[in-house]
């Protein structure tokens, strides 16, 4: 079995794919579905995310749009809420919320967009984050056949230290499960993961962990730094039934 750590997506994958976006989307992703959510749908662009708010052709008596209840928006650019979305992309606060019953229509800057490439050729997708890093790690081995690739969604294209960090920790548990034959790419990871400290230190140092801090989002990499406190994974779907959306349900 292979194991190949992208330090950002390049897509190109054949088999079980493992994305990473500590912070934030894939630990909010995990968060949803811990809260009660029934499914996410992880949209190609914010447009996509806002056409699924109401219900097509429906309108009130005053004209007005009828809102499709069973969707929430969560999303977020440069940090902060997208207009016209229910909510931001804090964990932390989807952790206070109780979403039984809906859908979570996720856009983000990064992690959505990762999940997206990965989904073009993989035949299996996860969401993985510190937070559920060994049941990730657990049911990609469950589900690989020939190779098991960590991809990591960085930001705006630069290679982000949290996310490679993470896939440190989880390439670590895949050696505890077995034997595996590594690219350099996963090595940098281990490298990383062995030097940098314990996790809050390794995010708390990473550019994202700092900018999310000025923005008062201390909260959020502090609850993305838990590892394993979660047996959810996100897995992708077979039934793909929305253009521009992937659809993702909990795997426990
Ligand atoms: C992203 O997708 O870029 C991140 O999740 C951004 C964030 O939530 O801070």
């Amino acid at each position: 079995m292979k194991l190949r750590v992208d330090l950002l997506p390049h897509g190109n994958y054949s088999d079980t794919v493992l994305v990473i976006d500590v912070l934030r989307a894939t630990t909010t992703a995990v968060t949803y579905l811990e809260r009660g959510a029934e499914s996410l749908l992880l949209t190609s662009s914010p447009d996509v995310a806002l056409s699924l708010k109401w219900q097509p052709g429906v309108h009130d008596d005053a004209g007005e749009a009828v809102r499709n209840e069973q969707y929430l928006l969560g999303g977020e650019r440069g940090g902060l809420a997208i207009p016209g979305f229910d909510f931001g992309n804090s964990p932390q606060e989807a952790s206070q919320q109780n979403f039984t019953g809906k859908t979570i229509i996720m856009n983000t800057t990064n992690g959505t967009a990762a999940a997206h490439i990965a989904a073009q050729s993989g035949s299996r997708v996860l969401l993985a984050s510190l937070t559920n890093a060994h049941a990730a790690a657990r049911r990609a081995k469950a589900l690989a056949v020939e190779e098991i690739a960590i991809v990591c969604a960085g930001t705006d294209g630069r290679v982000g230290l949290e996310d490679v960090y993470a896939a440190g920790v989880i390439a670590e548990y895949l050696l505890a499960l077995g034997e595996l034959s590594v690219d350099d790419g996963a090595r940098i990871a281990l490298t990383l993961r062995r030097s940098a400290g314990n996790p809050l230190e390794a995010l708390s140092s990473s550019q994202h962990g700092q900018t999310l801090e000025k923005l008062g989002l201390g909260e959020d990499v502090r609850y993305a730094a838990q590892v394993s406190e979660s047996t959810l994974v996100p897995v992708m779907s077979e039934v793909q039934d929305i253009e521009g959306a992937l659809r993702f349900v909990a795997a426990t």
